[in-house]
C-alpha cells in the first residue's frame, strides 16, 4: 500500500551561498530518501525554502550594505540555482517572505495564543544610552554565559549554538559604538514550553525508532523546559498579529518561530499552486501520513522540541488542552533525521574560518553526482566526518569511474560491437542465475536501508551488486567467446540486465548518471526527473520570486527489476564518469586550494 510521505527539509538561511557542509546535512539525504519513496510508489511531498528573517539575514545585510530584503533576494536566487544543480527534487522550494507564509505563521500564532500557550512576559531589553533607542539583538555582543565564547550575539551564541537573550551576556557591549547597553523592561511573547512537558514527553517516548543520539538529546531537553521568547526586538520579520502589537516597528516574531512553520506554509502554498487548495491536508491531517524532517545536528532542538510543541499547541493537545486552530489537527513528525557535521581538516565548515567549499564551485567543476555519491557514502551520517580532496578523488576514480562507469561502459560496448542490440540469452548457467539473484536481492536489501535512512549502508549494498557484476565479467570472459556466440550473448545479456538493475538501485543517489545509463541501454523518456526553476507571482501580496518544483509523477524509475528488452538497438556508449587527476587530491582545486 502506498503512503503519503512529507519530506520536510531544513530551510537554508538566505545569507550567503551554501557550502558542501550544508547540503550534506539537509540536502542530499532528503533527496535520496524522497527519490526512493517515489520509486516505491509513495506520494511524496518534499518542501522547503530559504529562511529569510531575523538576525542572520540582518547581520549580513549590514555587512554588504544592503536592505535585508535585497540581501535575501540575492542569496535566494543563488541557493535556488545550487539546489537545482544538485538535482534536489523539491515539490516546492519557496521562501519565508511570501504573503502565504506570513498568513500561515500568523494563523498558527493565533491558535497558540487562543489556547493559552503563548504568554507575555517582561524581559530586559537593551537600549543605547547615547541615543535612548532600542538596540536590536544583533547589535549586542558579549561573552556567552554557557560556553564563555567572547563574541556571542544577543540572540544566540555561534560557538555553542545556544539561544540567548541580550541580558544573559556577560560584559555586554554595543557593536555600533562599543558602549555598554542599558537594560530596560520590554514585553515579549513566550512559548510556554513547560505546558508541554507531559504531552511532549509522552510523544517522545513513542519515538523508539529514531537515531539514538537525537532521541537522547531531545529527552534531556524535555526534562528541563523553560518558557522561550518567540518575539524579538527587531524590525525584520513577521509582525505579531494582535492589536497593539501588529504595528510596533521593533517587535517581530522570532526567526525560528516563523521558519519551522515554513513546512506547513510551503505545503499550503504547494496545494494552492496545484489548483486544489486543500491538497496539503493529505500530508498533515491524515494520521496515516508520515513526516520525515532532515537537517544538520544544530537544528535538532527546533524540530524535536519546539516544532512539536507548536503543533501540539495549535492542535489543542498540550497539557492545557484547547481547540484545534485554523489547520485542524496536524501530524507531529514521524522522524527527525539529523546529520552530524562535515568538517574540513577537523574544523566545522565555516565561512569565517576560511575553510569553505561552495556548492556552486563544486558543481561547475565536478557535476552533481560525484558530490551526491561522496555525501552518501562518506558523509557525516552518524559522526562528524572530515572532507578531504584525497578521499573525494579516490571515491570518484575507483568507485564511480572504475567500478560503476566501467561496468556500464564495457557491457554496453561489447553488446554494441558484437550484436548491435541487447542480445538474446540462450541456456543460462548457474553463474548467470547467481549474479541475477544478487541483483534482485539488492532491491529488498538497499530498499529497507533507504527506508530507514541508512544511506552509507544502502549505497554500499548497491555497489556490492556492481562489484559482483565486474567479477562475473572477469570470470566469464565474454571477449574470449568468439567461437561460442550463444554463450557470449547469454553473458552479455546477463551483464546488461544487472547494469539495468544496479542503475535502478543507484538512481536515488545518482539521478543524473541514471538518466544517462537509461539512455545508453536504449531507453527513451525521463527515467529520473529533475527539479526546475520557475519564476512565479506571489499568491497574495508580494513581488515575483523563483521557486523550485518539478513533475516527478512522470518519471519511469520504479523500485523493481525491469527486464532489458531483447533486440533493443544499442549505440556505442560514452563514459558516464570522468576520472580526476590524482594531483587534485594533493592540491585541491584552484578555488579551494589545500593550505
Ligand atoms: N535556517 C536554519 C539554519 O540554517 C534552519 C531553519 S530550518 C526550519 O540553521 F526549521 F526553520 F525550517
Ligand atoms: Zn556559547
Amino acid at each position: 500500500m502506498s503512503s503519503s510521505v512529507l519530506t520536510a527539509v531544513a530551510w537554508p538561511y538566505a545569507n550567503g551561498p551554501r557550502h558542501i557542509g550544508h547540503v550534506s546535512g539537509f540536502g542530499v539525504p532528503s533527496d535520496v530518501f524522497s527519490r526512493y519513496r517515489r520509486m516505491v510508489g509513495d506520494r511524496v511531498l518534499m518542501v522547503s525554502g530559504t529562511d529569510e528573517h531575523g538576525t542572520p539575514i540582518q547581520v549580513q545585510a549590514d555587512a554588504e550594505g544592503l536592505k535585508p530584503r535585497d540581501l535575501a533576494d540575492k542569496y535566494n536566487r543563488v541557493i535556488v540555482e545550487d539546489l537545482a544543480g544538485l538535482g534536489l527534487a523539491y515539490d516546492l522550494f519557496t521562501r519565508t517572505t511570501t504573503g502565504n507564509h506570513y498568513d500561515v505563521v500568523q494563523k498558527l500564532f493565533l491558535a497558540l495564543y487562543r489556547n493559552g500557550y503563548v504568554v507575555t512576559k517582561t524581559a530586559m531589553g537593551a537600549i543605547s544610552p547615547s541615543t535612548g533607542r532600542t538596540l536590536p539583538d544583533r547589535y549586542v555582543e558579549g561573552t556567552c554565559p554557557i560556553c564563555g565564547y567572547e563574541h556571542a550575539r544577543g540572540d544566540q551564541c555561534d560557538n555553542c549554538g545556544n539561544q540567548l537573550d541580550p541580558a544573559d551576556l556577560i560584559n555586554p557591549r554595543s557593536k555600533i559604538n562599543g558602549e555598554t547597553p542599558q537594560f530596560v523592561e520590554t514585553e515579549h511573547f513566550y512559548l510556554d514550553l513547560p505546558a508541554f512537558a507531559d504531552s511532549l514527553g509522552n510523544w517522545l517516548a513513542t519515538r523508539t525508532d529514531w537515531r539514538p543520539n537525537v532521541l537522547k538529546f531531545s529527552a534531556n531537553l524535555v526534562e528541563n523546559l523553560k518558557p522561550r521568547a518567540i518575539t524579538r526586538d527587531l524590525d525584520w520579520g513577521v509582525p505579531i498579529p494582535l492589536d497593539g502589537w501588529r504595528d510596533l516597528p521593533m517587535k517581530r516574531l522570532y526567526v525560528w518561530f516563523d521558519a519551522v512553520i515554513g513546512y506547513l506554509s510551503a505545503s499550503v502554498e504547494w496545494a494552492r499552486r496545484s489548483g486544489d487548495a486543500d491538497a496539503w491536508q493529505q500530508w498533515w491531517t491524515d494520521p496515516a501520513a508520515q513526516g520525515y524532517y532532515f537537517m544538520g545536528k544544530d537544528n535538532i532542538v527546533f524540530h524535536s522540541v519546539i516544532w512539536p510543541s507548536l503543533l501540539l499547541g495549535q492542535n489543542g493537545q498540550g497539557d492545557r488542552g484547547g481547540e484545534p486552530g485554523a489547520f485542524g489537527t496536524l501530524n507531529l513528525p514521524s522522524e527527525i533525521v539529523s546529520s552530524e557535521y562535515l568538517t574540513m581538516s577537523g574544523s566545522k565548515f565555516s565561512t569565517s574560518r576560511g575553510t569553505v567549499i561552495y556548492v556552486g564551485d563544486f558543481l561547475r567543476e565536478f557535476g552533481p553526482d560525484a558530490l551526491r555519491y561522496f555525501i552518501a557514502v562518506a558523509g557525516p551520517e552518524n559522526q562528524d566526518t572530515d572532507f578531504t580532496w584525497e578521499e573525494f578523488v579516490r571515491r570518484t576514480n575507483f568507485e564511480l569511474a572504475n567500478e560503476w562507469g566501467n561496468l556500464v561502459n564495457r557491457s554496453i560496448s561489447m553488446a554494441h560491437r558484437n550484436v548491435g542490440a541487447v542480445p538474446k540469452p540462450v541456456s543460462p548457467t548457474d553463474a548467470d542465475a547467481e549474479l541475477l539473484a544478487v541483483s534482485r536481492a539488492g532491491f529488498d536489501a538497499v530498499g529497507s536501508l533507504l527506508g530507514r535512512n541508512r544511506f552509507k549502508q544502502a549505497v554500499t549494498e548497491a555497489m556490492r551488486v556492481v562489484t559482483a557484476a565486474n567479477r562475473y565479467l572477469s570470470d566469464q570472459e565474454p571477449w574470449k567467446r568468439k567461437d561460442d556466440p550463444d554463450r557470449r550473448d547469454t553473458i552479455l545479456h546477463t551483464a546488461l540486465q544487472v547494469v539495468q538493475d544496479a542503475n535502478t538501485l543507484l538512481t536515488p543517489f545518482l539521478p543524473h548518471a541514471a538518466q544517462q545509463v537509461h539512455e545508453a541501454l536504449g531507453g527513451t523518456g525521463v527515467w529520473a526527473a529533475q527539479p526546475e526553476i520557475q519564476v512565479v507571482s506571489d499568491l497574495d501580496v508580494g513581488p515575483d520570486y523563483p521557486i523550485l518544483t518539478g513533475d516527478y509523477a512522470g518519471e519511469q524509475a520504479r523500485w523493481e527489476s525491469t527486464p532489458v528488452e531483447i533486440g533493443r538497438p544499442l549505440v556505442k556508449p560514452t563514459p558516464i564518469f570522468a576520472k580526476l587527476d590524482p594531483k587534485l587530491g594533493e592540491t585541491g582545486p584552484e578555488w579551494a586550494p589545500i593550505r
